[in-house]
């Protein structure tokens, strides 16, 4: 899991099996950076509050989060890594 910052945007990137995902880095609940928390398999767990998020889809997965991270699409060509912000 890495965080970039693109566009003015906080980004995650996750390796999960070999494939890239693109979620935002930041929080719903309370726009804490999910770059301090931690991946626990497919999910990233916020340093607050706990709540985890699916790193392949955005998905909130416990509260007190509600709002799903934007997901992003990921292209890789050549060895580079596009994001579609
Ligand atoms: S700030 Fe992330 S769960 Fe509260």
């Amino acid at each position: 899991m890495s965080p970039v910052d693109l566009a003015g945007r906080r980004i995650i990137l996750a390796n999960i099996g070999g494939e890239v995902y693109a979620v935002s880095g930041v929080c719903t609940h309370e726009e804490t950076d999910l770059a301090m928390g931690f991946m626990l398999e497919e999910r990233v767990v916020c340093p607050l509050h706990l709540s985890q998020f699916d790193l392949r889809t955005g998905e909130v997965l416990n509260p007190p989060a509600t709002v799903p991270l934007t997901k992003f699409n990921v292209k890789i060509d050549g060895g580079s890594i596009f994001v579609e912000v």
